[in-house]
């Protein structure tokens, strides 16, 4: 090793140096400094919070499905944290959201994992291809944020494989610089020293060989992790050393197992020294705002529209809201301190001369004009890490639920502008309103992205990536508030709108739901077989209206007849496509063996069955516009991925 660490060093590598470097080992080797994302490059030394650019939340991102934007926006905070020295930013998170409550919901992608992998994909490129390393987290199963410390997540290797790994098996093509480990246990075992999970699934099966990191003090002991291949205990911990000392003496770990994590440490901080010497920024402060702002613009979600939108400039607006300045993000590790504080909506409209006013708190009885935009926000201490919420419409809402109310009573015409991080129950009033346009928590930039949506500089062309319940009763699992030393998984692949499809009734606005200003007509569809499990899609979607539009459409399969339980439909493919108005495009997309395959638990491998398939194209997951059937009829040793070497002793004739 071309560094001679003594065997005392090695064990303070694998403990960091303080909350956000690795050791040094007495200067042999240079600090790296990891900070928080996912929303900004928050770096916090010494005590000193650096402020930084507040960008969308990922969960706005996630109503983009747009890689390609995913990737700019990262690309954006890289360069802060070239600026800010940063060399690994702690994200993406990809948990699913298997609960609407979950207090993080705000900083995942989708309740999808085809969709949220996909985009986490890109949010890695985009910041590794500038030289920022990331942490894919946190794996795994950290579905909750009540007592995620101490939960165990008991859950079926299907369920397992199909859901909660898939988004991280996806974003791993990206090759993130570290896999961050969740705090709960996933059947039985911490994540942290879960060696089933890390060693045998993270790296042996889904080929990560790069640092697993620990979440902050989410080692329970770390002799046990370093077994489970657990190479980075964050933050320093004083304990540790004595321990691995303690465990080195028993026998109990073995120099192979501690020269394999030091390696990879030492390789991760090697390619940190390459990027310090090659990194550059691209873009000045302002570049990044504008960059946050369109992402945020083509993030935004149209949820009513009678016809009111897009509003007319020279008209009077009322802007109500409560007295708190709307949150640029949720709460805990996410959080963003900004350089300049969020212009609210106000300001926006005019300094775009829009004759505005603002009413705070509960409404005055103004009849200065004709339009009231009512604003209804979370605030960071309503979502957050550390804990879930208690419902989907807490005490917060009151006022700002009684203004949209009393607006409708006195003879308003209402827009609703909602900016939370996750799903609100919006029973009370969404029958009521001309106009419901959802701005999630969408940075600092978001009033400059509402504006343009509202006024109609920008079609607005976001679609939902969770699934939004009429209440909590009839959402998926409403858990949560009872403490349960276990969460039994029982609902198994039955979250999001795989479990909506099951009870349509239940939905307020489903999965991949979004409108527009433009109006799309879908047709032709065509299917070119390619292989054994590849398909080329081709369909068209006409743009019949007189504005130009970004139309996001999705591709779902169904099996028709399976031995194994699956859900009613699952995505499998999906496509963002400018339309100017009147044209018709040809889309087309590509549907490999990824998009058939399930988890075989019984093989330990993924599994393709044979039969036929129905491929459906929707413009949600609740509007499906075209149907066709594809048929899969592969040889018996072809069905199991052979990129994992199936158990042969199933194979014995
Ligand atoms: C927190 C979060 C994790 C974050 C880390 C460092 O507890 O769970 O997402 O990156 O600790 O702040």
């Amino acid at each position: 090793m071309k560094y001679n660490l003594t065997l005392e060093e090695k064990f303070k590598l694998l403990t960091g140096a303080d909350t956000w470097h690795t050791e040094t080992c007495n200067d042999k080797l240079p600090k790296v400094l990891m900070a928080d994302g996912p929303h900004g490059a928050r770096k916090h030394v010494d005590g000193v919070r650096t402020p930084s650019i507040a960008y969308p939340s990922l969960s706005l991102l996630g109503c983009s499905w747009d890689g390609e934007l995913v990737k700019k926006n990262a690309g954006a905070m890289a360069d802060d944290c070239i600026d800010n020295d940063i060399d690994i930013l702690l994200a993406p998170g990809v948990n699913m959201k298997r609960s609407p409550l979950c207090g993080r919901n705000f900083e995942y992608f989708a309740e999808d994992p085809l969709l949220a992998g996909r985009l986490a994909k890109d949010y890695i490129k985009g910041l590794q291809e500038k030289g920022v390393g990331t942490s894919l987290k946190h794996f795994a199963v950290n579905n909750q944020e009540n007592y995620r410390h101490e939960q165990n997540a008991e859950l079926d290797d299907r369920t397992l494989f199909d859901i909660y790994l898939r988004a991280f098996k996806i974003a791993l093509e990206a090759q993130p610089t570290t896999v961050m480990c969740s705090y709960n246990l996933v059947n039985g075992a911490y994540s942290s020293e879960n060696k089933r999970l890390l060693d045998d699934i993270l790296r042996k099966k889904f080929g990560f060989d790069g640092v697993i990191v620990s979440d902050w003090r989410a080692v329970k002991n770390r002799a046990k992790a370093l077994k489970a291949t657990l190479d980075l205990e964050m933050p320093h911990n004083p304990v540790s050393f004595d321990e691995l000392k303690h465990a080195y003496e028993q026998g109990y770990i073995t120099d192979d197992e501690i020269d394999a994590s030091v390696e990879r440490v030492i390789k991760l901080i090697e390619k940190v020294m390459v990027n310090r010497k090659t990194r550059k920024t691209t873009t000045t402060l302002a570049d990044r705002r504008d960059i946050a702002t369109s992402c945020a613009e083509e993030s935004i979600v149209l949820l009513k529209n009678d016809g009111i939108l897009p509003l007319n400039k020279t008209e009077i607006y009322d802007i109500v809201r409560n007295g708190r300045t709307t949150d640029v993000g949720g709460g805990g590790s996410a959080y963003v301190t900004t350089i300049e504080p969020i212009k609210s909506l106000l300001d926006v409209l005019t300094e775009n001369n829009i004759d505005a006013k603002e009413i705070l708190g509960t409404t005055q009885e103004l009849d200065l004009s004709e339009y009231r935009i009512c604003c209804i926000s979370n605030s960071k201490a309503i979502e957050s890490e550390g804990y879930d919420r208690k419902n989907l419409s807490v005490a917060e809402y009151a006022i700002e639920e009684d203004n949209i109310v009393k607006a409708c009573e006195m003879g308003y015409k209402v827009i609703v502008v909602i900016y939370t991080g996750s799903v609100i129950d919006c029973s009370r009033w969404i029958d009521k309103v001309n106009a419901v346009v959802y701005a999630g928590f969408g940075g600092e930039m978001i009033n400059h992205a509402v504006y343009k949506v509202l006024f109609g500089e920008q079609n607005p062309c976001g679609k939902l990536a969770e699934s939004w319940g009429k209440s909590l009763a009839q959402s998926a699992i409403s858990l949560l508030d009872e403490y349960q030393s276990s969460a039994y998984y029982k609902e198994r692949f039955d979250i999001g709108y795989r479990y909506f499809d099951k009870y349509p009734e239940n939905i307020r606005f489903p999965f991949g739901y979004g409108l527009s200003y433009a109006s799309f007509e879908y047709s032709n569809l065509s299917i070119q077989k390619t292989g054994d499990t590849d398909f080329i899609l081709s369909y068209d979607i006409t743009n019949i209206s007189n504005v130009d539009g970004k139309e996001i459409s999705q591709i779902y399969l169904s099996q028709r007849i399976s031995k194994y339980e699956r859900p009613i439909k699952w995505l499998a493919g999906f496509s963002k496509d400018l339309i100017k108005a009147g044209e018709k495009k040809t889309v087309s997309v590509k549907l490999d063996r990824q998009a058939f395959e399930s988890y075989n638990w019984v093989m330990q491998n993924y599994y393709v069955e044979n039969g036929e398939y129905f491929v459906r194209i929707g413009a949600s997951s609740q509007d499906l516009k075209l149907t066709a059937k594809v048929k899969i009829d592969i040889d018996k040793k072809m069905q199991y991925s052979q990129e994992h070497k199936p158990n042969e002793r199933l194979f014995s004739k």
